[in-house]
């Protein structure tokens, strides 16, 4: 593909400039991995601690291995089977790796992406692409090119516009540890799918090895709306029903009849298709939140599948 874009993307990043791309999950805010200075924007921007190392997108397995010496068993089986795709395997990195992509850590993230115009974008620079997901620090991550443009209206950023990221949540993370491989953070890729390739992992969210837990802040992918999660939401929404001068929207999957006046309702259009209120979940909460309610009541999925990691992310969120 020799689109102009890619092209115009690719001259801001060899440039030492930065470009958000597109991927199956969430945009990214991408540099080349080995300009310092163009990673330190991506810090800048973000206003990201610095503590946090950024993930690095490669185009194959092959690309990969340059930055690492060795790559386990069940590691190299899970990538094989699901790159491209929503899997982040963090690794011992090797002398190839520079500091400011990983800080303290010794590991390094690296994922390869399943978006054809981020693929070919890496192919045509021929280096990799260090990218956290494109939201300023804490905020809700985008899924549309037109999120990232909000965020970053009026800072030099080209936005290569991909479409809405099919996945809508955050690659998963897993490392190897013990001679187990553990999961780090919850993501577009379920445990369930992960354990049918190689029999049951751990997910705990902390390490022994691993400083830094990934995506564990415990506020994050936050709306400015204050978020009420609940497993019993008309319970909940008869509550909020009392406070007539607040402004309530309510997300559910539940049918719900005789709603208070100062409620306003966002359905799902069911409980269990998981994918689809995946896909949609960054771009509803970033939509409502423009909307100037007062709060959001927001029912929990069941937990299993990606509801875990819709839950997992609504929790975040409805921490203040
Ligand atoms: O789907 C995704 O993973 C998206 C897209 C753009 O690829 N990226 C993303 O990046 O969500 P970010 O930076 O928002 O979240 C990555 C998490 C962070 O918590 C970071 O600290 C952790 O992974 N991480 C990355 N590299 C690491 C390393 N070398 N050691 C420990 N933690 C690492
Ligand atoms: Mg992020």
């Amino acid at each position: 593909m020799h689109t102009p874009e890619i092209q115009i993307a690719k001259l801001y990043l060899e440039n030492e400039d930065v470009v958000a791309i597109p991927t199956e999950t969430v945009y990214g805010l991408a540099a080349n991995m080995y300009s310092e200075k163009a990673v330190e924007k991506i810090y800048q921007l973000k206003k990201r601690p610095r503590n946090s190392p950024l993930i690095v997108h490669v185009e194959s397995i092959a690309q990969c291995e340059q930055l690492v010496n060795e790559i386990p068993m069940p590691l190299l089986t899970l990538m094989e089977h699901f790159w491209p795709g929503p899997l982040t395997v963090l690794l011992p990195k090797n002398e190839r790796v520079p500091q400011w992509i990983t800080g303290e850590s010794p590991f390094v993230g690296l994922r390869m992406p399943n978006h054809p115009l981020t693929l070919d974008l890496i192919h045509q620079c021929g280096f990799p692409l260090a990218a956290p997901s494109a939201n300023p620090f804490s905020r809700i991550s985008p899924t549309t090119a037109a999120m990232v443009e909000h965020y970053f209206k009026e800072d030099d950023v080209f936005v290569l516009d991909g479409g809405p990221c099919v996945s809508g949540l955050e690659s998963t993370i897993v490392g190897y540890e013990n001679n187990r491989v553990k999961v780090y953070r919850l993501g577009s890729l379920s445990l369930e799918a992960i354990t049918e390739v190689i029999g049951d992992v751990s997910y705990e969210g902390k390490s022994d090895k691993i400083f830094f837990t990934p995506g564990r802040y415990p506020k994050h992918y936050a709306p400015n709306t204050p978020v009420f999660l609940t497993e019993n939401i008309k319970e909940t929404i008869q509550t909020f029903g009392l406070y007539k001068s607040q402004k309530i929207a309510v997300l559910t999957h539940s049918r719900i009849e005789n709603l208070p006046e100062n409620c306003s309702l966002f359905n799902w259009e069911s409980s269990t298709d998981f994918e689809n209120a995946a896909q949609k979940l960054y771009a509803k909460l970033f939509a409502i939140d423009q909307m100037q309610f007062d709060g959001m009541v927001i029912e929990k999925f069941p937990d299993e599948g990606l509801g875990k990691t819709i839950n997992d992310r609504l929790q975040r969120a409805s921490n203040q």
